[in-house]
C-alpha cells in the first residue's frame, strides 16, 4: 500500500507501507523528518499530520486521547491527526498527507 507525503520543504514522496505499521512508523522509517519522540503512545503530539481532505471521512474517527494531544500542538487544522493514532489499511490506499510544522 502507498501513502503520498508532502514535507516541510514541499517536497513530494510517494512510500510503501503495509497494515501491520501505523503512517508515523512509515514516516519515520522512511527517513522523513518527523521526530514521534513518545514512539507513538499518544503521549507528544511530535507526530502530527495534515490529512488530505478528501480522505479525512476514511480515516478511523478521533478520539479523546488524541484529541487532548493535538490541543497542544500547534498549527493544529481540522484536517490535524496524529499520524501514530493511524494504521494504514487496504481502504487507506493511497493516502496523501502533510508534515505540520515541528
Ligand atoms: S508519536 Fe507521540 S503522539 Fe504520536
Amino acid at each position: 500500500m502507498k501513502l503520498k507525503v508532502t514535507d516541510r520543504e514541499g517536497n513530494k514522496h510517494e512510500l510503501e507501507g503495509d497494515s501491520e505499521s501505523t503512517i508515523m512508523e512509515i514516516l519515520r522509517d522512511s527517513g522523513l523528518e518527523i521526530e514521534a519522540s513518545c514512539g507513538g503512545c499518544c503521549a507528544c503530539a511530535t507526530c502530527h499530520v495534515y490529512v488530505d481532505e478528501k480522505w479525512l471521512n476514511k480515516i478511523p474517527p478521533i478520539d479523546d486521547d488524541e484529541e487532548s494531544m493535538l490541543d497542544q500542538a500547534f498549527d493544529v487544522r481540522i484536517s490535524s491527526r496524529l499520524s501514530c493514532q493511524i494504521s494504514l489499511s487496504e481502504e487507506l490506499d493511497g493516502i496523501e498527507l502533510e508534515l505540520a510544522p515541528e
